[in-house]
């Protein structure tokens, strides 16, 4: 991509949701930023200032300095004025209190309750479980006759039934929990916020705090094998979880897991369908070249766009100072383009090895559900690229307007089935 002009007042650009709709002028921006000013003191309006961080290895820094770099009490971006009532209203600093809320020692302490079902053997178990579920969601693209919207009929309905199932959650319940989670990441889209009031995003968060203390209840008095009754029976120095936190866990795992893995699907297919010669490379070694093309997709999505922390004491981050009590936000997608680290950063390629996208985050934090996420996608192109031919775009992709999480909300495709 080549670097262009810096685009007219980029400090509110840059936070205006509205712009990553074009993931073009986003990538336009962060080359522009990355080559002229990598690392730099921003204050949009409407927002509290923050260090503008744009490249792989201070991202990597600061991630990697958890005594410094903390995540309470900025943990995202948010507009001053929204904080401000929230404050007002509730006496607190953020609606819930999940993982990317806390640090250190809660942290460490909350993140291990949940923390095997993510991984080794467990995973192994859910294998079969999610290979089964993307067979029947690519069957289904068949009985849709050749053509679908592949984000609204497939990519966001499997990794939806995936974490539900994992988290107990019955599939009538599935088009509310959707719903929920589209309305609280999609709250600056037009197309899935219940509207811009404040009050209404504040409702959503209720909606699923109402669901979650009936689930907290049901799993108490009859605890099954899933991970609400681990969540919700799990003890911290011989106490139930408060309903704050308990909450706040189950919201991440219930809004985190899908929309994430679903972005990252179809964006990874909208970039094969527009690369013919790589959907052939992959097409020719499916199981030697999925694991590294389903990180490219990843990469080249990067769907979770920002995180923050806020430094602790003064620190010295690609040749600045970050003062103590000032924030950082790490953009990941444009970590993800730094050509400092990945050799032709706009080139997609299925069988790129050159270094470890950064999509996932790095250090104490690092996304809890990375394998589980890699394993769905593994499972899903698995299943498309052995049932599903001649896959083509048929109408205009387009992309949410969100600077948290993001992605494709439509990419309308025909195809042929074998
Ligand atoms: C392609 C899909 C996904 C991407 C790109 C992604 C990305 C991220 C990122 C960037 C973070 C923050 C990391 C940091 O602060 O360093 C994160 C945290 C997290 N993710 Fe994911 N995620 C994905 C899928 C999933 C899935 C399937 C789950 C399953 C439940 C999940 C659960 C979580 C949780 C619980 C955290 C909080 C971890 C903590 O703060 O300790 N994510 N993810």
């Amino acid at each position: 991509m080549p670097v262009i002009t810096q685009s007219p007042d980029l400090d509110n650009a840059l936070v205006n949701p509205a712009n990553w709709a074009d993931e073009n002028w986003v990538h336009e921006q962060f080359s522009w930023m990355r080559a002229n000013e990598p690392l730099k003191y921003l204050s949009p309006e409407g927002f509290d200032p923050f260090w503008n961080v744009t490249r792989y290895a201070d991202i990597k820094a600061i991630e990697g300095n958890k005594a410094v770099f903390i995540n309470d009490p900025r943990p995202t971006l948010g507009q001053k004025m929204m904080t401000e009532v929230l404050q007002q209203m509730t006496g607190r600093k953020h609606l819930v209190r999940s993982l990317v809320q806390m640090d250190d020692p809660d942290h460490m302490r909350y993140r291990r309750l949940t923390q095997g079902w993510f991984m080794g053997s467990n995973l192994r178990n859910l294998q079969q479980r999610i290979d089964e579920l993307a067979v029947h969601y690519v069957d289904r693209m068949g009985e849709m006759g050749g053509e679908c919207d592949f984000v609204k009929d497939v990519a966001i309905w499997f990794p939806l039934r995936v974490i539900m199932s994992i988290f107990g959650v019955p599939e009538e319940d599935e088009p509310l929990m959707l719903k929920l989670t589209q309305e609280l990441f999609g709250s600056t889209d037009p197309d899935v916020a219940r509207s811009f009031d404040m009050m209404d995003f504040m409702d959503v968060v209720l909606d699923f705090e109402k669901y979650f203390v009936e689930l907290t209840e049901a799993r108490r008095n009859k605890p099954t094998d899933d991970l609400a009754s681990l969540i919700a029976n799990s003890e911290i120095d011989g106490e139930r979880l408060p309903q704050h936190e308990t909450n706040g866990y189950y919201m991440i795992i219930a809004t985190a897991g899908h929309d994430t893995t679903s972005a990252s699907t179809a964006g990874g297919l909208l970039a094969l369908l527009e690369r013919p010669e790589e959907m052939a490379k992959l097409r020719a070694d499916v199981d030697g070249l999925l694991p590294t093309a389903i990180d490219e997709m990843i990469r080249w999505v990067s769907p979770v766009r920002h995180f923050m922390r806020t430094a602790t004491e003064d620190c010295d981050i690609g040749g600045q100072t970050i003062r103590q009590g000032e924030s950082a936000i790490l953009w990941y997608p444009s970590a993800n383009r730094d050509e400092s680290v990945f050799d032709a950063p706009f080139d997609f390629r299925v069988d790129r090895k050159d270094a470890k996208q950064i999509a996932f985050g790095f250090g104490a934090h690092v996304c809890l559900g990375q394998h589980l996420a890699r394993m769905e996608m593994a499972s899903l192109y698995r299943a498309l690229l052995n049932r599903v031919e001649d896959i083509e775009l048929a109408g205009e992709p387009q992309y949410t307007q969100s600077t948290f999480v993001g992605g494709l909300k439509t990419l309308p495709i025909r195809y042929r089935m074998k």
